[in-house]
């Protein structure tokens, strides 16, 4: 099986604007940065990966399955989505439990998985607290426990770290690189360059919808001569070019 997401020359309009220009893509196994500013069309591309926006130009496989079989693709794939909300007057445990059946998981398979997911994300202490009650950063953390609950082979996850305090972005970051590590696919979005230089090996630099850059950190780095991912990262969005 061909392993991995891979974007071949996509454009995706609202309406008659183009967000998505022409983008190709190829992300590995792994943990892969999506590093761009706000409107760069960083959650267009994920909400195609994940068959949430309709691919009409170009094309997009997941695993080697193309994102019109959108049911296949979902089995495939969990989603952290950047505005996640959840059923407020549920409990944390209660909100999981539901998400789960709702992606067709089993009751035996849900009575292991919760827990595993509640210690996964640090979210024990919260389980019986009611998801309205959360904090922005619990309720983030909350979010990446449903994109994982299935353990799907690949995560695409829309800036996982925002909103979260220092020692909860450094636990998130372990993380993601611990489920990159067992073979899957995590594709991770964010503006926080720091983020990507510390935990991903590659990375794209997506700029008003155009690829600007996709290759390695230490790569970057080198061409632009930058000491920081950072600095890289504005000498290639500020270039223009990479
Ligand atoms: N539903 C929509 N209807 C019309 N235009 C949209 C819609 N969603 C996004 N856009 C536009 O598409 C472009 C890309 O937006 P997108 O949300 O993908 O960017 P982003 O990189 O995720 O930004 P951010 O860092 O702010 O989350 C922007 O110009 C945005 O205004
Ligand atoms: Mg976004």
């Amino acid at each position: 099986m061909q392993t991995g997401i891979c974007i071949e020359h996509l454009t995706l309009r609202y309406g008659r604007k183009a967000a998505l220009c022409d983008v190709s893509l190829t992300v590995p196994p792994g943990l892969y940065g999506l590093l761009g500013r706000n409107g760069a069309g960083k959650t267009t591309l994920m909400r195609t990966v994940a068959t949430l926006l309709p691919c009409r130009e170009g094309r997009v496989t997941v695993n080697g399955v193309p994102t019109a079989q959108a049911a296949r693709v979902r089995a495939m794939v969990g989603y952290l989505p950047q505005d996640f909300a959840a059923y407020p007057s549920l409990t944390v445990r209660e909100a999981l439990g539901y998400l789960g059946t709702l992606s067709g998981l089993e009751r035996p398979l849900l009575r292991r998985r919760v827990p595993a997911v509640l210690r996964l994300l640090h979210l024990e202490e919260q389980a019986d607290k009611r998801v309205g009650a959360l904090s922005g950063g619990m309720l983030r953390r909350l979010g990446m426990a449903q994109a994982i609950l299935h353990d799907p082979p690949v995560l695409i996850v829309d800036e996982p770290t925002a909103g979260l305090d220092p020692e909860e972005r450094v636990r998130l970051r372990a993380l993601l690189a611990r489920l990159a590590a067992g073979g899957r696919v995590v594709l991770f979005s964010t503006h926080i360059a720091p983020d990507i230089e510390a935990v991903c090996g590659g990375l794209a630099v997506l700029d008003a919808g155009r690829v600007r850059y996709a290759g390695t950190v230490a790569d970057l780095k080198a061409r632009t001569g930058a000491g920081d991912l950072e600095r890289a990262y504005l000498a290639c969005v500020q270039g223009g070019k990479d």
